[in-house]
């Protein structure tokens, strides 16, 4: 096979152009850092992927920090959020137990203030560029050879690399067995998620379980909202018309309050499997994970979004750092490991945690249900309880530096 024709240099190559990837190439263009940005889907595929919607406040001010504010305008501030079961609900207090809260911003309006924002700066983001090859990460060239949307095959070198190329992430595969311990943990149950025009049937996330399984309640704007059932994990959306929708959703929230869903048309319909990974290391040479590329967690806790953009302001930290260093030692960039892999195992507990507790496993034990629901009547009878929870939810407080661990 003949090289390809064009081979181009930049300083930092970053593989995907999810929020991770664009809010890495936002704030290495403040601190002007030469980059591109590789994304093999098209900007409008991204924007219709429908994602969860819950911000912590650190994530919130990593954004305004970045000068993206639209979410103070826009976003909903949740104080609260209940956790339903017996057929009640139990409010936990959010920020009466923290002094934090939560936003709902679902990440497709994450993804567009960073899209818009890279195409204001005129940063270098290559949309239908899918990454074919990674080369020479052990070595101080590390880069990648890739196709572009004309189907011609490209080669882009660079001081590192940054894969931030979601769950399925070529740059993590790239990587022999031998080299990277990946953690993963296979959950016996997925979501069916569904958009409904209806209006909103409660002020806040409701988080419930039943003797048929959970569901969650959560919110988009006065006309859709999202919401999602515990389902087989290899069940078809097409054997599910709106009816049958709203008698299982209903009958998963009912109870001796009264409760009921506002329902409405169902516009869209998915099944999302859900895993707990993690990979280890992060670094590999001149290459670093970052985001679902890294580590993935179940939605129960909403944690996924928040972890990526976490990952990605300490990973500016240490790449600045480290491309204005005087000698050259690569070694300072382990430093991004070790400051994001406690916040990453504490939301792989948080994440499973909560998805345990809420979900009915299938051919689940009375013993066992007798078990998880003690443990919701502990928690929520509990201020102790229910302020772990808070915690946990509202995401253990800013991104820490080096020199506060
Ligand atoms: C969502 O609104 O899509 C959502 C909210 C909370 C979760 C997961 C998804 O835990």
């Amino acid at each position: 096979m003949t090289g390809p024709a064009e081979v181009e240099r930049t300083r930092v190559v970053v593989v995907g152009g999810g929020p991770a990837g664009l809010l890495l190439s936002h704030l290495l263009h403040t601190s002007g850092v030469e980059h591109v940005v590789l994304e093999a889907r098209t900007r409008e595929e991204i924007y219709r992927t429908t994602r969860a919607g819950i911000l912590e406040a650190s994530s919130v001010s990593t954004l305004v920090d970045a000068g993206l504010d639209r979410v103070l305008r826009e976003g909903d501030r949740h104080d609260g959020i209940a956790l339903r079961f017996d057929g009640e609900s139990h409010r936990i207090d959010l920020h009466g137990l923290t002094g934090s809260a939560v936003w709902l911003y679902p990440q497709t309006e994450v993804f567009t203030d960073l899209a818009d924002r890279a195409a204001q700066h005129g940063a270098d983001v290559r949309w239908q560029a899918t990454v074919t090859d990674v080369l020479d990460v052990r070595t101080g060239r590390p880069g990648v050879r890739w196709t572009d949307a004309e189907g011609r095959e490209r080669e882009l070198r660079c001081d590192v690399l940054v894969g931030a190329d979601g769950s399925h992430s070529t740059c993590r595969h790239s990587l022999s067995e031998d080299v990277r311990r990946h953690y993963v943990h296979q959950y016996p149950y997925a979501w069916f998620g569904v958009i409904v025009e209806a209006p909103r049937s409660a002020p806040e996330l409701v988080y419930t379980t039943s003797e048929h399984g959970f569901a969650l309640i959560s919110q988009r704007t006065e006309t859709h909202q999202r919401l999602y059932f515990q389902c087989d994990p290899d069940e078809d959306p097409a054997r599910w018309p709106d009816d049958r929708v709203w008698h299982e959703l209903q009958r998963r929230v009912t109870g001796t309050d009264g409760f009921r869903l506002l329902e409405g048309p169902v516009t869209e319909r998915s099944v999302l499997r859900f895993r707990s990974s993690v990979v280890e290391p992060v670094r590999h040479g001149r290459m670093l994970l970052a985001g679902d590329a890294a580590h993935t967690v179940p939605p129960t806790g909403a944690k996924g979004l928040n972890l990526a953009l976490a990952d990605v302001v300490v990973l500016h930290d240490v790449l600045s750092r480290w491309l204005s260093r005087t000698g050259g030692d690569d070694t300072v960039l382990d430093e991004y490991g070790r400051r994001v892999s406690d916040r990453v195992w504490r939301a792989q507990h948080f994440s499973a945690w909560m998805s345990r507790m809420l979900h009915s496993h299938p051919g689940e034990s009375g013993f066992e249900r007798g078990r998880r629901l003690a443990e919701l009547r502990t928690l929520v009878a509990s201020e102790s309880g229910r302020r772990f929870l808070a915690e946990g939810y509202t995401g253990w407080g800013p991104v820490v530096t080096e020199g506060a661990m």
